[in-house]
């Protein structure tokens, strides 16, 4: 008969956990099913996570811009959805974001939402995409991606879905005007036909990435 594993014997001087701090921090309230709409509104209408700007104000500048470009529905929604996977954490934000909005919007979306970190790092000329100036700041004049990102831009660049993917890095770009008001009324309807919104509301049901959304809505919860 195998044995319980046992608790070790205590070594030396017993020492309790440190006194847990609470992050104390004004989180204006959402409705009780939180839409796409309501978490971006509410919640990712302020910078985090050390930014300089927010990321709903960024999205919905871009997505405008792809809007005014007659860019089609998925590839707008991409846009406005390109950076979401920064209310959870700062790096890797595409593959965060792509994940995090898999069970509600279609592969290519989400693809797309993947692919752009990647590909915001190299040029292509043939659309007039250039290196962005911001990562000459933020990584140094002489940067060379890791090769994960090197990686997934050989991926993509051979990928059917490339252009949508290339569309997000080129609307990501002036798109960062902190004056500018939110206003995602323009992609209600967008959102509407190409985002499953849970009936629950996000954060509420059962989809692989709830817990996820969970974390968006409420940052700083002890645990
Ligand atoms: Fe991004
Ligand atoms: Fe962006």
């Amino acid at each position: 008969m195998s044995r319980l594993p046992q608790h070790p014997a205590p070594s030396g001087k017993l020492v309790p956990p440190p006194k847990a701090d609470v992050i104390k921090e004004f989180l204006a309230p959402l409705p009780a099913r939180p839409t796409l709409i309501d978490v971006m509104r509410v919640r990712l209408n302020t910078p985090r996570y050390g930014m300089k700007f927010a990321v709903a104000q960024h999205v919905a500048q871009s997505a405008a811009q792809a809007l005014r470009a007659g860019l089609d529905e998925e590839a707008v929604l991409a846009c406005l959805l390109h950076d979401i996977g920064m209310g959870v954490a700062r790096p890797d934000h595409g593959w965060w974001g792509a994940q995090l909005i898999e069970p509600y919007v279609s592969e290519k979306v989400a693809w797309a939402v993947r692919y752009h970190q990647a590909l915001r790092f190299f040029p292509d000329p043939s659309v007039g995409y250039e290196y962005p100036e911001l990562y000459v700041g933020l990584f140094g004049p002489d940067y060379q991606p890791p090769e994960y990102i090197q990686a997934a831009y050989r991926y993509a660049r051979n990928h059917p879905w490339y252009m949508i993917a290339r569309s997000v890095t080129l609307f990501d770009e002036y798109s960062f005007d902190p004056e500018a008001p939110l206003d995602l009324e323009p992609f209600a309807d967008i959102v509407g036909r190409h985002f499953r919104q849970p009936a629950e509301g996000l954060g509420l049901d059962s989809s692989a990435t709830s817990h996820m959304w969970r974390t968006v809505i409420d940052p700083t919860k002890p645990l």
